[in-house]
Protein backbone atom coordinates (compact mmCIF):
# COMPACT_ATOMS: atom_id res chain seq x y z
CA UNK A 1 0.00 0.00 0.00
CA UNK A 2 1.40 3.68 -0.51
CA UNK A 3 -0.15 7.23 0.82
CA UNK A 4 -1.24 9.22 -1.58
CA UNK A 5 -1.31 13.08 -2.08
CA UNK A 6 -4.39 14.66 -1.27
CA UNK A 7 -5.60 17.30 -3.83
CA UNK A 8 -6.38 20.89 -2.33
CA UNK A 9 -9.16 23.27 -3.61
CA UNK A 10 -7.73 25.22 -6.42
CA UNK A 11 -6.66 21.43 -8.21
CA UNK A 12 -8.88 21.52 -11.28
CA UNK A 13 -9.00 17.81 -10.67
CA UNK A 14 -11.45 18.78 -8.08
CA UNK A 15 -13.69 20.22 -10.51
CA UNK A 16 -13.64 17.11 -13.04
CA UNK A 17 -16.74 14.95 -13.32
CA UNK A 18 -15.31 11.67 -12.70
CA UNK A 19 -16.26 8.88 -15.02
CA UNK A 20 -17.69 5.12 -14.11
CA UNK A 21 -15.75 2.51 -13.28
CA UNK A 22 -15.67 -0.07 -15.73
CA UNK A 23 -13.61 -2.64 -15.30
CA UNK A 24 -13.03 -3.46 -11.37
CA UNK A 25 -9.54 -5.54 -11.06
CA UNK A 26 -6.49 -5.99 -9.42
CA UNK A 27 -5.71 -2.05 -10.60
CA UNK A 28 -8.62 -0.71 -8.81
CA UNK A 29 -8.87 -2.58 -5.48
CA UNK A 30 -4.71 -0.97 -5.24
CA UNK A 31 -6.33 2.28 -5.74
CA UNK A 32 -8.91 1.12 -3.07
CA UNK A 33 -6.37 0.24 -0.88
CA UNK A 34 -4.16 2.94 -1.45
CA UNK A 35 -7.17 5.29 -0.73
CA UNK A 36 -7.96 3.96 2.63
CA UNK A 37 -4.26 4.34 3.89
CA UNK A 38 -4.53 8.06 2.62
CA UNK A 39 -7.76 8.69 4.66
CA UNK A 40 -6.51 6.95 7.77
CA UNK A 41 -3.41 8.35 7.92
CA UNK A 42 -5.42 11.90 7.31
CA UNK A 43 -7.82 10.78 9.99
CA UNK A 44 -10.81 11.48 7.65
CA UNK A 45 -14.07 9.40 7.36
CA UNK A 46 -14.40 10.12 3.46
CA UNK A 47 -12.59 9.79 0.34
CA UNK A 48 -13.31 10.24 -2.79
CA UNK A 49 -10.80 9.28 -5.98
CA UNK A 50 -10.80 12.60 -7.87
CA UNK A 51 -9.41 13.61 -4.35
CA UNK A 52 -6.09 11.89 -5.36
CA UNK A 53 -6.35 12.64 -8.41
CA UNK A 54 -8.40 10.23 -9.99
CA UNK A 55 -11.09 10.81 -12.08
CA UNK A 56 -13.26 7.77 -11.07
CA UNK A 57 -16.58 7.37 -9.54
CA UNK A 58 -15.19 5.94 -6.81
CA UNK A 59 -15.36 6.89 -2.82
CA UNK A 60 -14.81 5.34 -0.05
CA UNK A 61 -16.33 5.65 3.90
CA UNK A 62 -15.19 4.59 7.77
CA UNK A 63 -18.41 6.12 9.97
CA UNK A 64 -17.01 3.31 12.59
CA UNK A 65 -14.88 6.59 14.58
CA UNK A 66 -13.80 3.60 16.64
CA UNK A 67 -9.67 3.61 17.69
CA UNK A 68 -7.82 0.37 15.96
CA UNK A 69 -12.01 -0.66 14.71
CA UNK A 70 -11.94 0.07 11.20
CA UNK A 71 -14.98 -0.46 8.91
CA UNK A 72 -14.59 0.57 5.34
CA UNK A 73 -17.17 0.97 2.87
CA UNK A 74 -16.33 0.78 -0.85
CA UNK A 75 -18.73 2.75 -3.29
CA UNK A 76 -18.06 2.30 -7.27
CA UNK A 77 -20.43 3.90 -9.75
CA UNK A 78 -22.66 4.86 -7.03
CA UNK A 79 -26.09 6.86 -7.23
CA UNK A 80 -28.55 7.90 -4.64
CA UNK A 81 -32.23 6.15 -5.56
CA UNK A 82 -33.74 7.95 -2.42
CA UNK A 83 -33.41 11.06 -0.37
CA UNK A 84 -35.31 12.43 2.09
CA UNK A 85 -35.66 15.06 4.94
CA UNK A 86 -33.01 18.26 5.40
CA UNK A 87 -30.52 18.88 8.01
CA UNK A 88 -28.14 20.96 8.91
CA UNK A 89 -25.22 20.33 10.05
CA UNK A 90 -21.05 20.75 10.23
CA UNK A 91 -19.03 19.57 7.24
CA UNK A 92 -15.41 19.57 6.60
CA UNK A 93 -13.13 17.74 3.94
CA UNK A 94 -9.18 16.53 3.36
CA UNK A 95 -9.40 19.07 0.05
CA UNK A 96 -10.07 21.80 2.54
CA UNK A 97 -8.13 21.27 5.61
CA UNK A 98 -8.71 23.24 8.64
CA UNK A 99 -12.21 24.74 7.86
CA UNK A 100 -15.56 23.65 8.67
CA UNK A 101 -19.07 25.08 8.15
CA UNK A 102 -23.19 24.24 8.23
CA UNK A 103 -24.39 22.71 4.76
CA UNK A 104 -27.83 21.50 4.55
CA UNK A 105 -28.53 17.93 3.23
CA UNK A 106 -31.32 15.21 2.99
CA UNK A 107 -31.34 13.44 6.39
CA UNK A 108 -31.58 9.74 4.92
CA UNK A 109 -30.75 8.24 1.41
CA UNK A 110 -30.92 5.28 0.08
CA UNK A 111 -27.44 4.74 -1.88
CA UNK A 112 -26.68 1.75 -4.40
CA UNK A 113 -23.67 1.15 -5.77
CA UNK A 114 -20.88 -1.89 -6.30
CA UNK A 115 -18.67 -3.43 -3.98
CA UNK A 116 -14.96 -3.51 -3.59
CA UNK A 117 -15.33 -7.14 -5.36
CA UNK A 118 -18.17 -5.55 -7.83
CA UNK A 119 -21.27 -6.72 -6.37
CA UNK A 120 -24.12 -4.50 -5.94
CA UNK A 121 -25.59 -3.46 -2.75
CA UNK A 122 -28.28 -1.03 -1.47
CA UNK A 123 -27.34 0.69 1.66
CA UNK A 124 -29.59 3.06 3.80
CA UNK A 125 -27.82 5.59 5.92
CA UNK A 126 -28.68 8.58 8.21
CA UNK A 127 -27.06 10.98 9.92
CA UNK A 128 -23.76 11.35 9.36
CA UNK A 129 -23.70 8.29 7.12
CA UNK A 130 -26.16 9.96 4.63
CA UNK A 131 -24.14 13.37 5.07
CA UNK A 132 -20.93 11.79 4.50
CA UNK A 133 -22.07 9.94 1.11
CA UNK A 134 -23.72 13.56 0.29
CA UNK A 135 -20.39 15.33 0.48
CA UNK A 136 -18.32 11.98 -1.51
CA UNK A 137 -21.00 12.02 -4.48
CA UNK A 138 -20.62 15.60 -5.02
CA UNK A 139 -16.66 14.93 -4.95
CA UNK A 140 -17.55 12.71 -8.03
CA UNK A 141 -20.06 15.64 -9.59
CA UNK A 142 -16.48 18.22 -9.10
CA UNK A 143 -18.65 19.82 -6.16
CA UNK A 144 -16.82 21.01 -2.76
CA UNK A 145 -19.20 21.72 0.04
CA UNK A 146 -17.76 24.86 0.32
CA UNK A 147 -19.89 25.58 -3.03
CA UNK A 148 -23.38 25.23 -0.86
CA UNK A 149 -22.20 28.03 1.36
CA UNK A 150 -24.21 31.64 1.15
CA UNK A 151 -22.63 34.47 -0.77
CA UNK A 152 -21.37 35.61 2.08
CA UNK A 153 -20.18 32.91 3.91
CA UNK A 154 -18.37 31.84 0.48
CA UNK A 155 -16.67 35.48 0.85
CA UNK A 156 -15.34 34.99 4.17
CA UNK A 157 -14.22 31.05 3.04
CA UNK A 158 -12.24 32.45 0.15
CA UNK A 159 -10.22 35.27 2.54
CA UNK A 160 -9.62 32.37 5.18
CA UNK A 161 -8.21 30.10 2.28
CA UNK A 162 -5.86 32.31 0.62
CA UNK A 163 -4.70 32.71 4.01
CA UNK A 164 -4.69 28.69 5.07
CA UNK A 165 -4.01 26.84 2.15
CA UNK A 166 -1.71 24.47 2.42
CA UNK A 167 1.56 25.08 0.32
NI1 LIG B 1 -14.47 16.16 0.91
Amino acid sequence: MAKLKIRYLGDPVLREKAQPVEEIDEDLQRLIDDMAETMYDAKGLGLAANQVGETKRLFILDLSQKEGKPELLVFINPEIVEAEGKVEEEEGCLSIPGYSAKVRRHAKVLVKALDREGKPFEMELEGLGARAVQHELDHLNGILYVDHLSTLKKQLFKRWWKKHRPK
